[in-house]
């Protein structure tokens, strides 16, 4: 075996002559779409652009309405919002995520009860919902985390049997589809993300999806500073359904809005989104059937309910023992110094999560001694989170999965050279 980069040997893949597939992507049709609306001075507020593009994402997700926001952060709050959850109502989310999944629930003064995942997907364990559900819980917020789906057949049964809330958090889910139907438009809303990373991005930016007039209508409202919704000729309201907004009537909120610039980088990010979901799906088949026969690396589980594979990262599991111990930390080193991309953890598990920190700020959240206590990150045992995050977890952004099945058989060819010095590795600990 030749020597390791991360040794001084040469690596696997010389990134200066055969560089990763960038992200963002951007054509002419991009500048166009900026240019012309640099030109017309309708940079914001309600504009052709961001109407066009709310239509065409509510019919890409398969929903009936769509709007788009400043983040997928502030869409995540103002869901639950629209969905009366406060003070006093518990929302059960899984404990692997990005902080943001349970700071809103936070920021609408309710409490984030964080449970385990399946050590197999990484996504919320059903069978964990159902034991922390308690007469307060109001809400489920399933995360479709990285390249798998939630059991959306499973918690919206235990959704439905005690009449909560579904909010999923598509953040990595743009196009995937479950049973056929589309990420965001299973539970009651859907949540996205289009922050620079994000398969969909316009820098930063969210959108939130539903089928539901009047949630829709609240939503309206609540992103844009709670003024009553415009009547619009592109959306129709539901027969029957009563208008949550009678004259007069508003509703306390804030600007969430997004510029007329990013829904044009948005409309055309998703002229490109379909294409660039079936590449990188296709690659990741493939590089999974490779990396099923090295020993010590578990390919995450598929479901064949999972009818549309999506990849925000591309992960994997790693078990030390087949690898004479090698720590994942050092083999995730020596693997980004062969391949010249980052091979990161996975998210921190929430209770250990540096970022989500509720106990820092007791002049917003000590409502009172018995939310305080409840909102105490260290109250929650994770051990399945810990194991994913501290022991197996190997992830790369998506753009890996962008090129061709040439780039798969090098990563498989890495992951193999490490191994094969693995000892020489260990030596060096
Ligand atoms: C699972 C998940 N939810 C929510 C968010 C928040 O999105 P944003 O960064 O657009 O606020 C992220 C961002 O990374 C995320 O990964």
């Amino acid at each position: 075996m030749s020597k390791l980069a991360i040794s001084g040997g040469i690596p696997v893949r010389d990134t200066k002559t055969n560089p990763w597939p960038e992200w963002p992507v951007w054509d002419k049709n991009d500048e166009r779409a900026l240019n012309e609306t640099l030109r017309s001075a309708v940079w914001s507020y309600n504009g052709p652009r961001e109407t066009e593009f709310n239509r065409l994402f509510a019919e890409y997700t398969g929903t009936k309405y769509a709007l788009s926001l400043a983040n997928g952060t502030v869409t995540l709050q103002l869901a639950l919002e629209a969905c009366g959850i406060g003070l006093g109502d518990e929302v059960i989310l899984p404990g692997l995520t990005w902080q943001a999944t349970a700071a809103t629930v936070l920021d609408v003064n309710a409490t984030p009860v964080m449970v385990d995942v399946c050590e197999d997907t990484w996504c919320i364990d059903p069978e964990e919902i159902t034991k922390a559900i308690t007469p307060r819980t109001k809400a489920i917020i399933p995360v479709h985390l990285y390249g798998s789906f939630s059991d959306m057949d499973e918690i919206m049964k235990v959704a439905k049997k005690h009449n909560l809330v579904v909010i999923e958090d598509c953040a990595h889910k743009h196009g995937g589809e479950w049973n056929g139907k589309k990420a965001g438009s299973i539970g009651d809303i859907g949540s996205f993300s289009f922050q620079l990373s994000k398969l969909l991005t316009a820098g930063e930016g969210g959108a939130l999806t539903t089928s539901s007039f009047g949630l829709y209508e609240k939503l309206d409202a609540l992103r844009n500073c709670g003024r009553r919704p415009e009547p619009k000729d592109s959306v129709k309201a539901d027969k029957g359904a009563g208008l949550y907004f009678d004259e007069g009537n508003f509703i306390q909120s804030g600007n969430y809005r997004i510029t007329e610039f990013q829904a044009a980088l948005l409309t055309e990010g998703l002229r490109r989104l379909t294409g660039q979901n079936r590449i990188r799906e296709d690659n990741a088949i493939y590089l999974n059937s490779l990396l099923k026969d090295i020993p010590g690396i578990i390919p995450m589980r598929r479901d064949k309910r999972e009818t549309k594979e999506v990849y925000y990262n591309f992960s994997f599991r790693y078990d030390r023992k087949e690898f004479k111990d090698l720590p994942v930390t050092r083999f995730r080193q020596a693997l980004t110094a062969e391949l010249g991309i980052e091979f990161a953890a996975s998210y921190i598990p929430l209770n250990k999560c540096s970022l989500y920190a509720p106990l820092t700020k007791p002049s917003r959240h000590k409502l009172n001694d018995e939310y305080w206590k409840a909102i105490d990150p260290s109250r929650f045992e994770l051990p399945v989170c810990d194991r994913i995050h501290y022991e197996q977890s190997v992830c790369v952004h998506h753009k890996a999965l962008m090129g061709t099945k040439a780039d798969m058989d090098v990563i498989a060819d890495a992951i193999r050279k490490v191994r094969g010095n693995d000892d020489e590795l260990k030596s060096q600990n």
